[in-house]
């Protein structure tokens, strides 16, 4: 896919059930423990329990700890569990609102009120949320496979750089995730990086200071990849960045602010990564 020509809105929409439905059904293979069902408010922790968790930790599986014993645990140490510890790839198919449902659920204790601040919601550009211009030609990678097929083939052209250069690329700007193992794959393009975070976080970068333009939450863990392309009949154009998160639901945001254009839960599937 490429943001450089204009493409018609069916384009897009292929592009994205491919995209959701793809991931989606290797999830489903894999084990049925990726079984998604967000609800936000009154998530009941009992029941998440039961349907998540109960089968390895009810004297099942000898390493997990039994319920009994996390009964006793302190309820942010099963929360930091699930959103960064051993259990965070189960964690991150459950909501904000159901990973703290369950660990007052599991411990019998009341967490501390979420806080809206953010420790990775800092470091904003001067101009932010700046333009967002794609120069024709610029070097890019927009998306996990670079083309709709997935070849993951960057020309030199497409790069800026040719592989000689490679060995010698330096570190010029690190940015801290939260959750520091498999967060999406960064897509670049119009000079800015996008990715997504397990902790619910998509970011918009600057790629060459790292500096950050804005950063949205989302329902659940991101681990797909973000894909521009251009908002068709705009002038001057605009660019949508499509992604979707842990709970199926794809987000239409605008490439320059972070505003939520739409969000859907495409029908065809039940299951997201
Ligand atoms: C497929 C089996 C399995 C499932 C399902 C499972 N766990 Fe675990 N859990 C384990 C194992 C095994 C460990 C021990 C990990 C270790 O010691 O490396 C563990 C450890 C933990 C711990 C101890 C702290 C830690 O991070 O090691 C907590 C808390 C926990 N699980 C909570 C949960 C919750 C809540 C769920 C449901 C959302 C869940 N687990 C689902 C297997 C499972």
């Amino acid at each position: 896919m490429s943001v450089r020509v204009e493409s018609p809105q069916q384009k897009i929409r292929v592009m994205i059930q491919a995209f959701v439905c793809g991931v989606l059904l290797s999830s489903v293979s894999s084990s049925s423990s990726w079984a998604f069902s967000p609800t936000e408010e009154g998530s009941d922790g009992e029941a998440l329990y039961q349907a998540h968790c109960a089968r390895c930790h009810e004297g099942q599986v000898k390493r997990a700890p039994h319920r009994d014993v996390m009964s006793r645990l302190p309820a942010v140490m099963v929360l930091h569990s699930l959103e960064r510890g051993r259990m965070k790839f189960l964690g991150m198919a459950r909501t904000n609102h159901e990973r703290r449902a369950l660990a007052e659920w599991i411990t019998g204790k009341q967490l501390p009120p979420p806080t809206e601040k953010d420790e990775t919601v800092a470091g904003f550009c001067a101009d932010a949320p700046g333009e967002f211009v794609v120069e024709a030609g610029a070097p890019q990678w927009n998306g996990w496979g670079v083309d709709v097929f997935n070849t993951r083939f960057q020309s030199a052209e497409a790069a800026g750089i040719s592989a000689e250069q490679v060995p010698h690329l330096k570190v010029k700007w690190v940015f801290g995730l939260p959750m520091d193992f498999r967060v999406s794959q960064p897509t670049v393009v119009g000079g800015r990086v996008f990715i997504g975070s397990l902790q619910g976080r998509i970011y918009s970068l600057d790629a060459k200071t790292g500096c950050l333009y804005w950063s949205v939450k989302t329902a659940t863990g991101v681990r797909a990849t973000p894909v521009i392309d251009n908002l068709p009949a705009t002038t001057p154009p605009r660019y949508v960045v499509y992604v979707g998160d842990a709970a199926a639901n794809v987000y239409a945001l605008d490439a320059r602010t972070g505003k939520e254009l739409w969000k859907a839960q495409p029908p065809v599937c039940d299951h997201g990564r």
